[in-house]
C-alpha cells in the first residue's frame, strides 16, 4: 500500500478539516455526528455508508473525510472512497494523489488495490482517490467490478464512506444504494433548496436508500454563546448539526 504522508500541519492549516487543534464545537460536532450514525447502524460488522447531498458545494466532501477522521479516532479502521468521477475534490482537499484511483481499479482489473489505496500515516486512514476521470462514469458505477470492489472494502474495513456527486445532478448514487448500508444527506445553511431537498428524498426513497439523517452544514447560530462560554478569540467555526428522520 503506497503512502502519502500528510503532516498534521496540513490538516491544521485548513480548518474544515478536524485535527487535533480544530476548535472545541467543530470537534464535538463531529462527535455527535458520529455517535448518531453508529446509533443509526447498530450491530456488528463492517458498514458502507453514502455521504449525499441535492446539488454541488453543500459540503458532502468535506463532511466525507471529516466523518472518516472522526471514525478513524476510535480505533476503527477506515476509508475513503471519492466516488464523485465527474468533478472529484477528495484528494484535492487532503493533498493526496487523485490518480490513480477508483476509476482505474474500475476499468482494469489487473491494477493492484495495494498500489492505488493511499494511507494517511497521522490518520490511520486509508483513501481511494477518484482516479482518471472517464468520459462517462455510469457504466463504471452500474458494473461488477463496483460491486465485488465495495464487498471486498467493506471485508477489509469498519467503515466504508463514499463521497457522491448530488443526486438531483447525476444517478450515480442511487445506482449504488444497494451497496450502501445508508446515507447521511448534508443540507447547507443558505444555500439548499427547499424543492431540491424534498427531490432528492422522493429519489432516494425511490431507489431504496436508508436516509440516516440529515446533517445542517455551515449553521453557525450559537456563535456569540460559544465565543463567550469556550473560547476567547475571533476566529470563525463551523457548524453542524444532526437531524434524525422523523418518523412516517
Ligand atoms: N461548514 C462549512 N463552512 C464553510 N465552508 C464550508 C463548510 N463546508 C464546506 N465548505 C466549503 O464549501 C465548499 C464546498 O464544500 P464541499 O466540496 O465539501 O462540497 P460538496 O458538496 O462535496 O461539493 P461538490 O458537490 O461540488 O462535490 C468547499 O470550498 C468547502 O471548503
Ligand atoms: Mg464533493
Amino acid at each position: 500500500m503506497k503512502k502519502s504522508k500528510i503532516g498534521s500541519q496540513i490538516f491544521d492549516s485548513s480548518k474544515l478539516l478536524i485535527s487535533q487543534n480544530s476548535q472545541f464545537m467543530m470537534r464535538e460536532a463531529y462527535k455527535s455526528l458520529r455517535t448518531n450514525v453508529s446509533f443509526s447502524l447498530p450491530g456488528s460488522g463492517s458498514k458502507c455508508i453514502g455521504v449525499v447531498s441535492p446539488t454541488r458545494g453543500e459540503g458532502k466532501s468535506t463532511i466525507a473525510i471529516n466523518l472518516g477522521i472522526s471514525f478513524a479516532q476510535t480505533n476503527k479502521k477506515v476509508i475513503i472512497v471519492d466516488c464523485d468521477m465527474r468533478l472529484p475534490t477528495v484528494a484535492s482537499k487532503i493533498k493526496i494523489k487523485s490518480r490513480p484511483g477508483l476509476s482505474n481499479l474500475l476499468a482494469d482489473t489487473e491494477e493492484n488495490q495495494e498500489d492505488i489505496i493511499q494511507h494517511l500515516d497521522d490518520y490511520g486512514l486509508d483513501v481511494l482517490a477518484a482516479g482518471d476521470i472517464p468520459p462517462d462514469p455510469t457504466p463504471l458505477i452500474d458494473s461488477k467490478q463496483m460491486d465485488d470492489l465495495i464487498a471486498m472494502l467493506k471485508e477489509r474495513y469498519d467503515y466504508v464512506i463514499l463521497d457522491f456527486p448530488p443526486i438531483t445532478m447525476v444517478t450515480d448514487a442511487m445506482i449504488m444504494s444497494h451497496l450502501v448500508d445508508g446515507d447521511v444527506v448534508i443540507v447547507r445553511h443558505n444555500s439548499s433548496e427547499f424543492q431540491k431537498i424534498s427531490e432528492t428524498i422522493k429519489q432516494m426513497e425511490f431507489a431504496n436508500a436508508k436516509i440516516l439523517g440529515f446533517v445542517y452544514n455551515a449553521k453557525n447560530k450559537e456563535r456569540k454563546y460559544y465565543k463567550k462560554y469556550y473560547k476567547k478569540g475571533s476566529s470563525s467555526y463551523y457548524y453542524y448539526n444532526y437531524y434524525k428522520k422523523p418518523k412516517q
